[in-house]
């Protein structure tokens, strides 16, 4: 019986070391260490044997039974692995492949130049207003000085709301002004940024929406002085050189003087392009001393304060500085565009 069992555990070995499958495994360990397995019958005939020798055969059969179950446990965690690698790729992690590189997103150049405009606005002691866009004709108009039949009304150039009256799509950032008079009064420095809306046909230099940054201060006998010397800090920071500037007579209805600050070309030079419309100037911030009638609907005595306002193209600067040729890519979302940035 002895040798039985010898022979018995050479054969469950072989035949363990054999299995190529998980399954054919599982049946080995029923066949032989199962309820009804040979091991486990062979070892139940214990009774039959002589007293003195029961204890020895109790042993050798508890040793191979330990010995089984050890070399079972190691093939089952070799198949296991090998079945698992093989059936589903996905669920091997191999950690020593190198990591995926995932796509940052970066600010628009709009939101760039406007960050910076608005850092060196601040440091010169200007607080940074958000506006509504949808805004009412007074804000927009009336409160601007600009009478209901001023052609900046006309159907030409503003959205006006539908089923809504009274109400645009603001036309630009001066809807801030009277505003932000109100509930600042005077001394007042503050800077608007903010997006802009208008009916036009569009080409490389027009769009229905745009960007513009205005500005405002009011204080004691504000001049045209301080409001040359800020523009010149301005365009020096953000462009970063020194450029051409030319200061001409400009009409809007809510500054007195007004001015056209025109920028010599950085695209052609001052050559001529379509941009520059071949002039080889831009237009680049419409400026003036505050009319006292915006003063008066802000609340405030034109004898006793006085003011500047500038309303810059923000979106033109933005062409100027990265040589952008046509106004349309902005807002176009073309990622070959803007991964440029
Ligand atoms: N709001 C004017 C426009 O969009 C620009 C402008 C002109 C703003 C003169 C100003 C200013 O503050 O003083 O055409």
């Amino acid at each position: 019986m002895f040798d039985q069992l010898t022979k018995l555990k050479e054969k469950a070995v072989r035949e363990i070391k054999n299995s190529k499958v998980l399954k054919e495994l599982h049946n080995l360990e029923v066949k032989y260490l199962g309820r009804k397995g040979e091991l486990t019958k062979l070892l139940r005939q214990v009774k039959d044997l002589a007293a003195e020798e029961k204890p020895k055969f109790g042993q050798l059969g508890n040793e191979i039974k330990e010995e089984l179950n050890q070399l079972i446990s190691e093939i089952k965690f070799e198949l296991n692995k090998k079945e698992k690698a093989g059936s589903s790729k996905e669920k091997w992690l191999d950690v020593t492949l190198p990591g995926r590189k995932f796509i940052k997103g970066h600010l628009h150049p709009n939101s760039l130049i406007q960050y910076q405009l608005e850092d060196v606005f601040s440091r010169m002691g200007f607080i940074i207003l958000e506006g509504p866009e949808l805004e009412s004709e007074y804000y927009n108009f009336e409160a601007l000085n600009i009478p209901p039949t001023h052609p900046a009304r006309d159907m030409q150039d503003t959205f006006f709301i539908k089923d809504k009256t009274g109400w645009v799509m603001r036309t630009h950032t001066s809807n801030m002004q009277v505003r932000t008079i109100e509930k600042y009064q005077a001394p007042l420095r503050a800077v608007f940024p903010g997006r802009c809306f208008r009916y036009e046909a569009t080409d490389v230099s027009h769009d229905t929406t745009f960007y513009q940054l205005e500005g405002l201060m009011i204080d004691k006998d504000i001049s045209i002085d301080n409001l040359i010397a800020v523009m010149k800090v301005l365009l020096k920071e953000v462009l970063k050189r020194e450029v051409k500037i030319r200061l001409r007579p400009g009409y809007f209805p809510f500054v007195e003087p007004g001015f056209e600050l025109d920028v010599n070309c950085l695209i052609c030079g001052g050559k001529g392009c379509p941009v520059c419309k071949h002039s080889g100037w831009v237009e680049m911030v419409p400026c003036g001393l505050v009319h006292p009638n915006v003063l008066k609907y802000g609340g405030l005595d034109p004898k006793e304060w006085s003011g500047f306002a500038f309303g810059l193209g923000l979106t033109r600067l933005v062409m100027m500085k990265y040589g952008i040729d046509d106004i349309r890519l902005l807002q176009s979302g073309d990622l070959r565009f803007l991964q440029q940035f």
